[in-house]
């Protein structure tokens, strides 16, 4: 039975890059939409750009642009990246477009109607020098619970307190620095602690309805509470202007929040989809569907995507989602991504290092599973593995077995032996892998797909090819090697193709035939058929790229906007949620007051073998061990020079696995921008400087 299926992604952010983190998700998404495209259903993936609300406004001015300048300009900039990725979306729309305001105002309409939506006065804080209301996240204060300042006005990154922005200490606005004042304001109220919307989203998330993951639909009983608990709030859903985003009808000044519209941008993706290939869009969204729905998120965007979006499409008139499929979030070697370790790696960089970015998808695809739990990049894994399986096992079989068929038998194949273990053990996991990918267990479909892999090469490894091609008198023997190891190439491809769509474009044209499809697993190839010459398919990672890379995305010390949409927490997801923090031109004494600058002695210093630039310290800073540290500056000193004196070291720089070793802190060392004099200068402190003394 062919299946009308319609899958999204969460809509990125419209004044932000692409990164390592957000590709977890476009890339899981593209596997499983690739997957089904190959089954042979009708299979849709739509996405766009989530472009409204306060901090795209302010970017934009602060640019000198309007907003509707920087969303096309960031729209080309993430269409982009997500095609390097070969995210082959259907449609990458905007949700500023007509098909999203139109599908706003009928659900707003609709649920009016219902008398589900409410206007009530609030009180909050106003910035009366740039005259608008603020985000909890655009103000700033003392945090009421440990003292630590400049804090924002949902929580604090100190001591991890929630609380309401009107419990800051001094507060004052992140975007003129005027003293906010408490205004009264009418807001719009989506009432989701209505009865009719409580009865429902208690059936809908139910473990047993099956639309949510079981850790998911348990969150979400525990925010629902027992029943007549109603611990389900109102949710807020107007803005005033000044905000960029749709103005609601029949009420000037108020605009629908972004996360109103956000979802809603789903239907507006496909709408448009539907007027460019007649598509019919009422059979995908009326409330008796067919089709089905999918929407794949991160894990902290789950209540608006378990409860307000059901509730709104329920009560609207349309059909609710057939499952929602959240996933966890990207660590980076083991810890949070991160600006100062060169490892909040954004797509843009990672393709212009000249990585191959199937190398990632691979890379993501083993690591994947259909739980929420976080997954975690480790870079030297991610060369090993990818070097081992994809190049070492995968591509070897068809680099081992093509050449012989082009020089010796003019291309053309023998007859395939179907009844080879190896050919038989293939065609025999191939339902069953297609059971893991439907599940989203990619992980367990690639150690399926390696042990194959290993059974494959095995068999070459017994014919040995390249010895029979010495050998007088065994050319069958040769052409059925060769063409049984191609024939294991192929059906590999099959199982690999929702994962590597570039290297099997490049498969099909070496084997001169039309797209594969799932059902290609159980054929072989003709005896007789031609194939073009072998060109390589893919190359080992080298180690160096990749410390290219990390080095391409390091920032400086400044404290980095580590905060990022992957990183939001469910407490927080009824606020206004921040996209691009305020940046302030200046660094606080407080910033200041985090790194933890030492006097440190040189106690040892010494080459690292197989790096070009690092030189291993052992700084004494008066702990009871030495502080081993690898810096960056063999192109300026002689290590044996080094040792007895003094500098200064970052004490509480988070360690640093590297390759060499855990590198605990970091020296610093002044530069030339520019690179003109090529030097680098270590700090030294004046005489009398004790090692483990402050500096401050
Ligand atoms: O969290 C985010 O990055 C949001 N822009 C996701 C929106 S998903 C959907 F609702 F549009
Ligand atoms: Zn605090």
């Amino acid at each position: 039975m062919t299946r009308k299926i319609l899958v999204t992604s969460a809509l990125p952010y419209a004044n932000g890059a692409i990164h390592l983190g957000h590709l977890v998700e476009y890339i899981q998404t593209d596997i499983w939409v690739r997957f089904q495209k190959m089954r042979g259903h009708e299979c849709w993936y739509v996405c766009a750009d989530d472009t409204h609300g306060t901090p795209i406004m302010l970017r934009a001015e602060k640019e000198g642009i309007t907003p509707e300048a920087l969303i096309q300009r960031v729209h080309g900039e993430h269409f982009r990246d997500f095609s390097g990725f070969q995210v082959g979306f259907d449609n990458y729309y905007s949700t500023h477009s007509d098909e999203t305001r139109a599908c706003a105002n009928d659900i707003y309409g609709k649920l009016k109607a219902a008398g589900l939506i409410e206007t009530r006065t609030i009180e909050q804080f106003y910035d009366p020098v740039k005259q608008m209301f603020l985000p909890d996240r655009f103000i700033k204060g003392e945090c009421p619970k440990c003292h630590a300042k400049d804090q924002y006005g949902d929580n604090c990154e100190a001591c991890g307190a929630a609380y309401a922005p009107t419990d800051l200490i001094e507060p004052y606005s992140a975007v003129s620095g005027a003293k906010p004042e408490l205004r009264n304001s009418e807001h719009y109220f989506f009432k989701l602690s209505d009865p009719r919307c409580e009865s429902f989203l208690r059936k809908y998330t139910s473990r047993d309805n099956g639309v949510l993951q079981p850790e998911a639909a348990n969150k979400m009983q525990e925010w629902l509470g027992e029943p007549g608990e109603n611990k389900l709030t109102d949710w807020d859903i107007s803005r005033d202007a000044p905000y960029f985003g749709f103005e609601i009808p029949g009420a000037q000044g108020k605009y629908f929040y972004v996360w109103l519209d956000a979802p809603i941008g789903y239907m507006g993706s496909f709408r448009n989809l539907c007027g460019k290939k007649g598509l019919d869009f009422d059979e995908y969204f009326k409330p008796d569907s067919q089709a089905e729905l999918y929407h794949f998120i991160g894990k902290d965007i789950l209540y608006f995507h378990a409860l307000f979006w059901p509730a709104e499409l329920a009560h609207a008139g349309y059909r609710t989602p057939t499952k929602i499929f959240a996933h966890g979030f990207l660590t980076v070697d083991g810890a949070k991504m991160s600006k100062s370790r060169g490892t909040f790696i954004t797509a843009e960089s990672y393709l212009n290092t000249g990585l191959n970015p199937e190398w990632l998808r691979y890379y993501y695809a083993a690591k994947l599973s259909a739980t929420m739990e976080d997954i975690d990049l480790n870079l030297e894994d991610f060369v090993a593995r990818v070097n081992s399986d994809l190049v070492g096992k995968y591509v070897n079989i068809a680099s081992r077995s093509a050449g012989f068929i082009a020089k010796r038998f003019n291309g053309q194949l023998a007859p395939a032996q179907a009844d080879l273990p190896a050919i038989r053990a293939i065609q025999e996991a191939a339902e069953r892998i297609a059971e893991l990918y439907e599940a989203r267990e990619f992980g367990k479909a690639m150690r399926e797909v390696m042990l194959l892999t290993d059974a494959a090469n095995q068999y070459v490894d017994s014919v040995k090819p390249w010895e029979l091609a010495k050998q007088e008198g065994k050319e069958v023997e040769l052409h059925a090697a060769c063409t049984n190891a191609l024939n294991l190439f192929r059906l590999l491809t099959v199982l690999l193709k929702p994962i590597l769509p570039a290297v099997t474009a490049k498969v099909e044209k070496f084997f001169n035939i039309a797209p594969l499809g799932w059902a290609d697993a159980q054929t072989l190839l003709a005896a007789g058929h031609a194939i073009n010459p072998y060109e390589h398919l893919m190359t080992r990672i080298d180690p160096k790229l990749i410390e290219k890379l990390v080095d391409a995305n390091k920032e400086s010390l400044a404290p980095a906007p580590e905060q990022h949409s992957q990183q939001r927490h469910a407490e927080h997801q009824q606020k206004e949620v921040q996209a691009a923090a305020a940046e302030t031109a200046y660094c606080t004494i407080d910033d200041f007051g985090k790194v933890d600058l030492r006097i440190a002695k040189i106690v040892d210093a010494s080459h690292v073998e197989g790096a070009d630039k690092l030189i291993r310290l052992q700084l004494d800073i008066g702990e009871e061990k030495p502080r081993q540290v690898f810096a960056g500056i063999k192109s300026a000193y002689d290590p044996a020079t080094l040792v007895g004196r003094l500098t200064v070291m970052v004490a509480n720089l988070a360690p640093r696995k590297m390759k060499f070793g855990l590198s605990e802190g970091m020296v610093l060392a002044a530069s030339d921008p520019e690179g003109k004099t090529g030097g680098l200068y270590i700090l030294s402190p004046d005489a009398g400087a004790q090692p483990g003394m402050r500096v401050k």
